[in-house]
C-alpha cells in the first residue's frame, strides 16, 4: 500500500539537524542541509573527505564516534543514513521513543519523514514526492520544474519582499494590491528583474503604481520573440515563459503547432502568415494590431520564425511600436542558419576553411533592387542565403562570375530541425537544379563554401539527381 504523507517546510532555526553515517547517502543528506541553512550535527566513526572538509570550515559538527542515544534526543530530525541495518533502524526507534521526526536513508517503513526532490530557487523551494512509488519519476519532474523557473527566480521573490511595504503604503484597497501583484510579475518588471535588471523591475512597479492608484487602466507591451526554426524544444526558456503569460499572439507562417502547444491556453492567437486563398496582412497591418492590442492593456507577442532580427522585419515593428509609444522588448531565436548547421552538424566557420559567415536573403524588399551577391564571392567565406529557392540559378551565375569555384561544395537545406528536414548537396555549378525540384516546397535554406564538406551528409540527396528525377515523373 502506498503511504500517504503531508507537505510541510522545517524551519531550519528550530533545532539541530543529525545525520547518522558518513558515506555517499549521508553526505547527500548534509549537502541539502547545509545549503538549506541548517545547523547539522553528523555523528561517525568515519566520513568521506566531503563531510571533513564542511567540517574544517565549520559548516557542520562532526562526531567521530558511533552514534548515542543522547545525540537522537538532542536533535529537531534526525536522518539516519548508515546503511547498517541494526544502526539504522535502533535510530528510528529511540527518536521515535522521544518523539523526534526521523528519515531512514530508503527505508520509507521506519521513517516519520521523507525528503522530496526539490528545486531550489531560495526563498522558493519547489518540493516534489513520488511518496517513495517511484523516485526516478520525481527526478524526472524535478528536471522539468529546473528547466521552466528561471534560475532568479529567489531574486524576484526578495525583490517583491522589498516592495511589500510601498505597495501596501500606495495601494490601500486589496483588490487593487492582488491586481498590482498579478500585473507586476506577469509584466516587464518581473521579466527585468529575472533578466538581473532590477532597475527595469523598479521602473515598472513605479507606474504600475501610480496607474493604479490613478484608477487608470494598465499600458500594455509587446515582445517580439523567436520562435526558432522549427523544433518546439529549440525555444529558449525565456520566449517559453513569454508564452506562457501572453493575453495575445500574433504569428506567422514558419511558426509551427508544436510552438504554439506550449502557448497560454486562454491566449487570443491571430495567424498573420500567408494562406491560400486569403491576403496576407501587410507590414503596416501587423503594426497596427500589435498597437492596438497594446493599447488594450494586453501582454502581446509577436512570435516570429528563427530569430525577430535576421530577416524578420523586427526592426520595423520595433519602430513603429516605439513611435506609437509602447513598452517593447525582445527575445532572440535560433536563426534557421544555425539550427541547420546543427542539424547537419556543419561548422559555419572552420579554421583555414572558413573564416567570414555571411546571411543573406536573395528576396528583395518591395520596390528594392534585387540583391548583390557579389559581397559573398570570398572563398574562405560561408555564404548562408535565406529565401533563395527561387532565386537559385542567379545566385550560382552571380558567384561563379565573381569568382568562386563552380566545384564550390552546397547544400540545400529544407525544414531545417523539422522531422521532415530534407538535405541536398551538390555543387555551385549544380545550384539552378534545385529550382526543377517541384516537391521543394518548405522554407529552405542554402550553405554555400568548402565548410559543407565537412557537414553529416548520410541522409543528403543528390541536387542533381533529384531534379532528374523530377523531370522523368514529369
Ligand atoms: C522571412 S525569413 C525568416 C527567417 C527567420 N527570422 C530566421 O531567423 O530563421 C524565411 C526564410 O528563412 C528560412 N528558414 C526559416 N526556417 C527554416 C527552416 N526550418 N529550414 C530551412 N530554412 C528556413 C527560409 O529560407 C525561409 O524562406
Amino acid at each position: 500500500m502506498t503511504q500517504s504523507y503531508f507537505p510541510i517546510f522545517w524551519n531550519t532555526d528550530s533545532g539541530t539537524a543529525l545525520v547518522v553515517g558518513g558515506g555517499e547517502d549521508a553526505v547527500r543528506k548534509v549537502r541539502l542541509l547545509v545549503a538549506a541553512g541548517a545547523r547539522v550535527h553528523v555523528v561517525a566513526p568515519g566520513a568521506v573527505a566531503e563531510i571533513e572538509a564542511y567540517a574544517d570550515e565549520d559548516r557542520i559538527t562532526l562526531s567521530r564516534r558511533p552514534v548515542q542515544d543522547s545525540d537522537i534526543a538532542a536533535a529537531a530530525i534526525v536522518i539516519a543514513a548508515t546503511g547498517i541495518d541494526t544502526v539504522d533502524s535502533h535510530c528510528a526507534a529511540t527518536a521515535q521513543a522521544h518523539g523526534v521526526k526521523v528519515n531512514v536513508v530508503d527505508r520509507p517503513d521506519l521513517s516519520t519523514f521523507i525528503v522530496p526532490s526539490i528545486v531550489d530557487r531560495s526563498p522558493i523551494l519547489v518540493a516534489i514526492s513520488s511518496a517513495g512509488t517511484s523516485p526516478v519519476l520525481a527526478r524526472r519532474i524535478r528536471e522539468r520544474i529546473e528547466a521552466t523557473l528561471s534560475p532568479n527566480l529567489g531574486k524576484l521573490a526578495e525583490f517583491a519582499a522589498g516592495l511589500r511595504d510601498r505597495v501596501a503604503e500606495r495601494l490601500s484597497d486589496g483588490r487593487k494590491r492582488r491586481a498590482f501583484w498579478e500585473l507586476f510579475l506577469d509584466g516587464y518588471g518581473a521579466e527585468g528583474v529575472l533578466g538581473n535588471r532590477p532597475d527595469t523591475g523598479r521602473q515598472a512597479a513605479d507606474e504600475l503604481l501610480d496607474t493604479l492608484s490613478r484608477d487608470e487602466k494598465p499600458k500594455g507591451r509587446v515582445t517580439l520573440v523567436g520562435a526558432g526554426p522549427g523544433a518546439a524544444d529549440l525555444l529558449t526558456l525565456r520566449a517559453l515563459r513569454a508564452l506562457q503569460r501572453a493575453d495575445v499572439i500574433i504569428y506567422d507562417a514558419l511558426v509551427g503547432p508544436d510552438v504554439l502547444d506550449l502557448a497560454r491556453r486562454d491566449a487570443f492567437r491571430l495567424y498573420v502568415g500567408k494562406a491560400k486563398g486569403r491576403h496576407s496582412y501587410s507590414q503596416d497591418r501587423i503594426n497596427g494590431i500589435l498597437i492596438d492590442e497594446a493599447r488594450r492593456g494586453s501582454y502581446v507577442v509577436r512570435l516570429k520564425g528563427g530569430d525577430p532580427f535576421v530577416f524578420g522585419r523586427g526592426g520595423e515593428e520595433i519602430s513603429a511600436l516605439r513611435d506609437a509609444d509602447i513598452e517593447v522588448d525582445v527575445i532572440p531565436g535560433i536563426t534557421a542558419a544555425t539550427g541547420a548547421a546543427a542539424a547537419l552538424r556543419l561548422p559555419l566557420t572552420q579554421r583555414d576553411v572558413a573564416n567570414v559567415v555571411s546571411f543573406a536573403t536573395a528576396h528583395p524588399a518591395a520596390g528594392q533592387a534585387e540583391p548583390d551577391f557579389s559581397a559573398l564571392a570570398d572563398p574562405k567565406q560561408t555564404a548562408v542565403i535565406y529565401m533563395g529557392k527561387t532565386k537559385a540559378s542567379e545566385i550560382s551565375a552571380a558567384l561563379i562570375k565573381q569568382g568562386r569555384r563552380p566545384d564550390t561544395p552546397v547544400a540545400v537545406i529544407e525544414n531545417a530541425t523539422l522531422p521532415d528536414q530534407r538535405i541536398l548537396t551538390g555543387t555551385l555549378g549544380d545550384l539552378p537544379a534545385v529550382t526543377s525540384i517541384s516537391d521543394l516546397t518548405g522554407p529552405a535554406l542554402i550553405v554555400i563554401g568548402d565548410v559543407v564538406s565537412e557537414a553529416d551528409l548520410s541522409t543528403s540527396e543528390s541536387l542533381t539527381e533529384a531534379a532528374a528525377k523530377d523531370r522523368a515523373v514529369a
